[in-house]
């Protein structure tokens, strides 16, 4: 606990020093958000999903892949955050000059894009991938197979709290779209049961209609979920709670706290201080509306406004659920008794967003 709130001061003092950088006589900022941590700040790094899945990877397995992808001379869509615009790499060249777990898991999505038998019958990897029109946070073909990097936040956090994915354990993804988290994970783990829910209806009928390492659910916009209480050792929400209103957001820590079991862990992912500086170096949101992001961590410690219209979230209609940003304040004053802060890693998530893992209590 000491820790968490050492970590969360200094997200606080990152707050105010914003702040005061921001508004020094209540003017407004000059659109400078710099950031204050570097990767090697984080501290949930194992990446143990990609390492138990290319451990599987023999010598002429990896020498399949490399033929395969050498001699694929595609230029190819990277995966780009929402708005932002399309950048093209060479897939052998991309692949080339990837190196340590980047390269690991480039070897397990080209390989699985490129469907290299001796991959796909080495690690049970699916080559299913939602067409165009089904949700899915990417299309491009280094979303083939799974998503490897969420898949080790979200198994790394688990470890850095002493419980590792283990045999037998239910594990859920809420707010799974397609199930690119979930696929990846129950592909590293065939020994826990992974499910995922989402009220995307087309988007978890396609993952359970393809990818059957998981099981796949219809869940509703607001609670409760169909499980009974303490059903799950762990359940995650990658880019969840970055989109609820203060509202929803409590509404689904608590359920989270009925469905989860004494002793086991919430991952949510949040938008929070280094957000405003990833969007602003994106260039996705303006200087002014990041300003006021920036207060209102400040001054109430949430954020939100509905953003997706009357068309909502590729036809999720809710006006509760848009985007989100908050503080480490926030968590720390509303969650608290009821769960306890375990982790905190400021943008670990794609050095945007934060990831905390909660623990439910064992009394
Ligand atoms: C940003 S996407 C993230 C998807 C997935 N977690 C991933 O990382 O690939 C947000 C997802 O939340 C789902 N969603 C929308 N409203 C929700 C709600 N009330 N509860 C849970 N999930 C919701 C959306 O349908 C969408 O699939």
């Amino acid at each position: 606990m000491g820790e968490l709130r050492r970590k969360a001061g200094v997200a606080k003092r990152r707050l105010l020093n914003a702040k005061a950088e921001l508004f020094p006589s209540d003017e407004s900022y000059d659109g400078k958000f710099t950031r204050e941590i570097g990767p090697s700040d984080y501290t949930i790094d194992k990446n143990p999903a990609t390492k138990l899945i290319h451990a599987r990877l023999d010598d002429a397995a990896l020498t399949a892949i490399e033929s395969a992808i050498g001699a694929a001379d595609d230029e190819v869509d990277l995966p780009v955050p929402p708005g932002a615009a399309p950048k093209r790499v060479s897939l052998n060249e991309h692949w080339s000059a990837a190196t340590g777990i980047e390269r690991m898991r480039l070897d397990l999505v080209l390989g699985a894009y490129l469907e290299v038998p001796e991959l796909l019958d080495a690690t049970g990897l699916s080559t299913a991938q939602p067409p165009s029109e089904i949700h899915a946070m990417s299309h491009t073909p280094f979303a083939a197979g799974g998503g490897f990097y969420q898949a080790d936040m979200i198994a790394g956090a688990l470890e850095s709290v002493g419980t590792p994915i283990a045999e037998g354990q239910r594990v859920l993804d809420f707010g799974c779209s397609s199930g690119r988290v979930a696929r990846a994970l129950a592909a590293a783990y065939p020994e826990a049961k992974i499910l995922g829910c989402d009220p995307n209806g087309p988007a978890v009928e396609w993952a359970a209609a393809n990818l059957p390492m998981a099981e796949f659910s219809k869940s509703e916009n607001d609670p409760p979920l169909s499980y009974p209480d303490s059903h799950f050792d762990a359940v995650f929400g990658v880019s969840i709670w970055s989109h609820y209103s203060e509202r929803l957001a409590l509404k689904w820590y608590d359920e989270m706290h009925r469905v989860i079991k004494p002793g086991g862990h919430l991952i949510s992912t949040t938008h929070g201080p280094e957000s405003v500086a990833f969007y602003a170096e994106q260039g996705l949101r303006t200087t002014n509306q990041l300003s006021e992001i920036l207060d209102a961590m400040y001054r109430s410690g949430y954020w939100y406004a509905a953003e997706f219209g009357e068309a909502g979230d590729w036809g999720v209609v809710n006006s509760d659920w848009g985007t989100s940003f908050v503080s480490a304040e926030w968590m720390l004053d509303n969650l608290r008794p009821k769960w306890q802060v375990a982790e905190y890693a400021s943008g670990r998530n794609e050095r945007n967003q934060d990831v905390y893992v909660l623990r439910k209590p064992v009394s």
